[in-house]
């Protein structure tokens, strides 16, 4: 029998095919998030390979404390995603957004920018992000989540005033332009633990956030990597 497998697996590899034996708590792990995807697919706008990436993420602060923040939530569903994956762990969840959508896109966020949020009638408009904060409320309460606060208006305003006192492990930036991924920067990597990790959404995206991932880290003279899963979700691990 080992023999016709391997007789198999060797005709698959020459058409640049193999069969590989999946671990059974990997393939668990693997319909595990399908199913968190599948159940917040109406509060995220995330696609699934991404969305299921950020989960994949969560392994970096397994045995970090700290706290879980997103500053972009919209309808929550990508926090309370990781609310679900991180149910057991003592951790607190910050969703800060204006519920009022995007601000108006600057001469530095590009061209592309100006033309999707002049475009109003594009699938991917969204009302220019605009969300009810009881969508973010309830996708918290589908994840059995009580320890969170939502925190609404705009990051200028709500950041400054809020109190991270257990430090935050994991920061998730999806703000999409630059002065709000700035600003995010500016009040929050200090409160980020060593070697907790920021999600930036928009990098790859946006021009404007990415500008202000580069301006930030090299304005404070840091050491920080710019990572990248293999589905292409940025992060940083502070202090790497
Ligand atoms: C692309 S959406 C976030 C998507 C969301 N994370 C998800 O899971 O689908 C961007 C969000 O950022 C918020 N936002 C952007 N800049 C902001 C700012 N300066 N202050 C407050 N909210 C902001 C918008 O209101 C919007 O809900």
């Amino acid at each position: 029998m080992n023999l016709i497998k391997k007789i198999f697996n060797k005709f698959l590899f020459h058409f640049g095919h193999e069969i590989v034996k999946v671990d059974k708590n990997y393939r668990q792990y693997l319909e595990s998030i399908d199913l968190i995807f599948k159940k917040y697919r109406n509060f995220t706008m995330i696609p699934q390979t991404t969305y299921e990436s950020n989960l994949n993420l969560l392994k970096y602060i397994e045995n970090i404390t700290g706290d879980v923040v997103e500053c972009g939530v919209w309808r929550g569903g990508m926090i309370a995603g990781f609310a679900s994956l991180l149910n057991a762990n003592n951790r607190h969840f910050y969703l800060f957004d204006s519920f009022e959508g995007l601000p108006e896109v600057k001469e530095i966020d590009g061209e592309k920018a100006k033309r999707w949020q002049a475009n109003k009638n594009s699938p991917f408009y969204y009302e220019n992000c605009k969300a009810e904060i009881g969508f973010a409320k309830k996708a918290m309460e589908l994840a059995r989540c009580n320890d969170f606060t939502i925190v609404k208006g705009w990051f200028n305003e709500t950041l400054p005033n809020s109190n991270f006192k257990n430090g935050i492990a994991l920061l998730r930036l999806d703000g999409d332009w630059y002065d709000s991924t700035m600003t995010c920067l500016e009040i929050l990597y200090d409160n980020v633990v060593e070697n907790g990790i920021i999600i930036i959404d928009d990098y790859y995206c946006w021009e404007g956030c990415r500008k202000a991932v580069h301006d930030f880290l090299s304005k404070n003279k840091l050491p920080d990597a710019i990572r990248s899963t293999p589905e292409g979700v940025c992060y940083v691990i502070k202090g790497n």
